[in-house]
């Protein structure tokens, strides 16, 4: 018997695919239902071993499209939405900044609209109240980078730091999250918002650092550290996210902020030099040889120096904490990157983008 039908936007992207597998997994009595574009970075590959599960159901289509997102939530009758689907690469952002506007504000204000008005008239959990079933909840899921960069070493962004986006995807994500808190001051629309610390782990498209670097060191290709490499970013095992994703939609307090990381800071440089070592002993090269690919580029423009999340609210209130050390999690990540040549050769090569017409139009077809 299903309990509840959530609505995952963007699961086939990267974390998304983490969370659709964790939650058709662990609540047989779900139905959960992504919603995805299929944008670049969407890829159903991702999520080849649950495709078929009764409780799951794929839908192509656009979050930026009004009268379509209208007609899906009256289609299912969501008791939840799990919010994911965005443009998601800050160097996209700086060249094609409206993109980022069209599906992270207004495919955001879609969703919102959609629920207020499919939930309207139903009882509402108030303020601090625990969104159990069947009450319903707009999970919006962001990123640290709404508050800007950090200037002071011994500094954390809180779930009070002021916003302070530089990029236009930390613009667009930022002013997505103040319309969710919008629609919740507003129109009392039961809502939660996690600002999460970069993600790594398997399933990451390759135009971020870690699968970049991985692909270009396989392949003996230049990797291209954008200024001097001193930038710093707090990395957490994306399925680890996936874990707080869930804590926070079945034990979050309706209206709060909750901010995940791994208290876990890296140096770009020292990360990458720990990359480069863990490959060169993967791959049987000797030591540096890796290493001897770091080409030093042309920084970002507006670069954030440093970002670093406090989490203590969520795992003192939720109990929630990273089940994974850093060099336990990368030893991981690059096994899987290894062992999943044909995921990157798949990627690298547009291949992937015909998946959806093979499996799901022929098999709507037949
Ligand atoms: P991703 O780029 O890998 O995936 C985004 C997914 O959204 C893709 O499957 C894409 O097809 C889909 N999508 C894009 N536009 C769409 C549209 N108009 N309609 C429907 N679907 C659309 O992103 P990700 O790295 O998995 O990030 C997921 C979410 O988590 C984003 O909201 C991002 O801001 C946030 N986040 C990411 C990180 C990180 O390190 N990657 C960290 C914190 C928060
Ligand atoms: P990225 O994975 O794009 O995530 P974000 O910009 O959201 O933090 O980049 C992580 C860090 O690595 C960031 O400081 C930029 C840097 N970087 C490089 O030095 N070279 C690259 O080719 C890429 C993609 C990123």
């Amino acid at each position: 018997m299903t309990t509840q039908t959530i609505l995952i936007t963007g699961g086939a992207g990267f974390i998304g695919s983490h969370v659709v597998r964790l939650f058709v997994n662990q609540y047989a009595d779900y139905r959960i239902v992504n919603l995805d574009q299929l944008t670049y970075a969407g890829n159903l590959a991702n999520l080849r071993d649950v495709e078929t599960y009764p409780n799951y159901t794929f839908v192509r289509g656009d979050i930026t499209d009004a009268a379509f997102v209208r007609q899906l939530f009256g289609q299912y009758h969501f008791d939840g939405v799990i919010h994911l689907a965005a443009e998601s690469h800050v160097d996209r952002s700086i060249t094609h900044p409206l993109e980022f506007v069209m599906t992270n504000v207004i495919g955001t204000v879609n969703l919102l609209n959609a629920a207020k008005e499919a939930w309207q008239g139903d009882r509402r959990p108030s303020d601090g109240e625990r969104p159990e079933a069947p009450a319903h909840l707009f999970y919006h899921v962001s990123t640290d980078e709404v508050y800007g960069s950090l200037h002071r070493p011994e500094s954390f962004f809180t779930e009070s730091t002021a916003y302070d986006p530089q990029s236009p995807y930390s613009a667009s994500k930022a002013s997505s999250d103040h319309f969710v808190r919008a629609y919740h001051n507003t129109y009392g629309l039961p809502v939660v918002i996690t600002n999460c610390s970069n993600n790594y782990g398997p399933n990451q498209f390759p135009e971020k650092l870690l699968p970049l670097f991985i692909h270009n060191i396989q392949h003996h290709k230049p990797l291209p550290v954008y200024g001097k490499g001193e930038n710093v970013r707090d990395w957490l095992y994306v399925v680890d996210h996936a874990r707080a994703i869930d804590k926070v939609y079945h034990q979050g307090r309706v209206g709060e902020t909750y901010n995940i990381g791994g208290f876990n800071e890296w140096r770009n440089l020292d990360l990458i030099q720990l990359l480069c070592r863990v490959m060169d002993r993967k791959l049987g090269r000797p030591e540096g040889e890796s290493a001897r690919l770091i080409t030093y580029v042309t920084d970002r423009a507006g670069h954030d120096l440093r970002y670093a999340i406090d989490a203590a609210k969520i795992m003192n209130e939720l109990g929630w904490k990273p089940s994974l050390q850093f060099e336990e999690g990368l030893e991981k990540t690059v096994d899987w990157y290894l062992t999943h040549s044909d995921w990157l050769a798949d990627v690298t090569s547009g291949e992937y983008q015909r998946y959806y017409d093979t499996q799901y139009t022929d098999r709507f077809t037949k």
